[in-house]
């Protein structure tokens, strides 16, 4: 018996690092996985990729009726899609915080919007909303990035409140610094990568950075019976990185 047997997930950001284990765990213990991305070419094989753009409200209704249609019921969403910016309170424009906003805060109400009417019907369902410790506490040049996480770490406990005692759960995941291809971007982009890594490795109580396998290892654990006592939480994993 898998924990996920019989469940279909819904999983955003999946063509690549956090999301795509997530929907990758899913489905090795049973779920039947909708794989929602940008770039849905990166999804990972067994998952029903879907082209999906968190910040177009018509591309999140129209993948959620195909997973309602082909499977008549939706009993995970982790909303995991986002994105990222390196800008300080003066230099961050309108534009950017709009930008950021659509995708790390809108779209995770948006594909709750449209996922919620499903759960409360069926009188089941678990959300999982990726967040990040940026949401718990300041970084520097994370303007807009900290305060959208900041929102979905809000929303979440907002909707757990709503729903709490329907059997629908919402909560969030706050990874710290995670070895994904997006850190591996940003170190690339780095004067010096090597001695930016070792900062990024420097400042961990555990000597390391997490890994994605990680994260989704906690996400499913949310997104799981085991955790049906759980709602309005956001679970830090973190290495210990905001602890102290
Ligand atoms: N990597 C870290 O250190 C870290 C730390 C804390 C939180 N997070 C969060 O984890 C989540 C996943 O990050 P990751 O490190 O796996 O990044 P990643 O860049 O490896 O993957 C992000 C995926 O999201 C997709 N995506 C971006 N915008 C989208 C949109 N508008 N619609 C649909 N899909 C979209 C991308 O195409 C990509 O496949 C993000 O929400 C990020 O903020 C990451």
């Amino acid at each position: 018996m898998n924990r996920f047997d019989g469940r279909t997930a819904l999983v955003t950001g999946a063509g690549s690092g956090i999301g795509f284990e997530m929907a990758r765990q899913l489905l090795a213990e049973g779920g039947r996985v909708y794989a929602g991305d940008l770039v849905p070419d990166g999804c990972p094989p067994g998952a029903v990729a879907l082209s999906m753009d968190v910040t177009d409200e018509q591309s999140i209704a129209a993948g959620v009726r195909q997973v309602i249609e082909e499977s008549g019921r939706i009993d995970i969403l982790c909303s995991n899609a986002g994105t990222g910016s390196t800008t300080d309170p003066v230099s961050c424009t309108a534009e950017e915080w709009d930008r950021v906003f659509a995708v790390n805060a809108r779209g995770v109400f948006l594909c709750a919007k449209y996922v919620l009417p499903h759960m409360l019907a069926q009188g089941h369902g678990a959300i999982v909303n990726t967040a990040s410790v940026a949401g718990l506490v300041g970084l520097k040049d994370r303007t807009s990035y900290c305060a959208s996480k900041g929102a979905v770490v809000a929303f979440t406990k907002q909707v757990a409140m709503q729903y709490a005692g329907t059997g629908v759960r919402c909560n969030c995941i706050c990874p710290g610094t995670v070895d994904s291809p997006w850190v591996g971007r940003l170190l690339d982009q780095a004067e010096d990568p090597v001695a930016a890594r070792a900062h990024l490795v420097a400042r961990q109580p555990m000597g390391r950075l997490g890994t994605s396998e990680e994260i989704a290892q906690a996400a499913l654990y949310l997104a799981s019976d085991a955790a049906a006592f759980i709602t309005g939480t956001e679970l830090v994993i973190d290495g210990g990185l905001v602890a102290g």
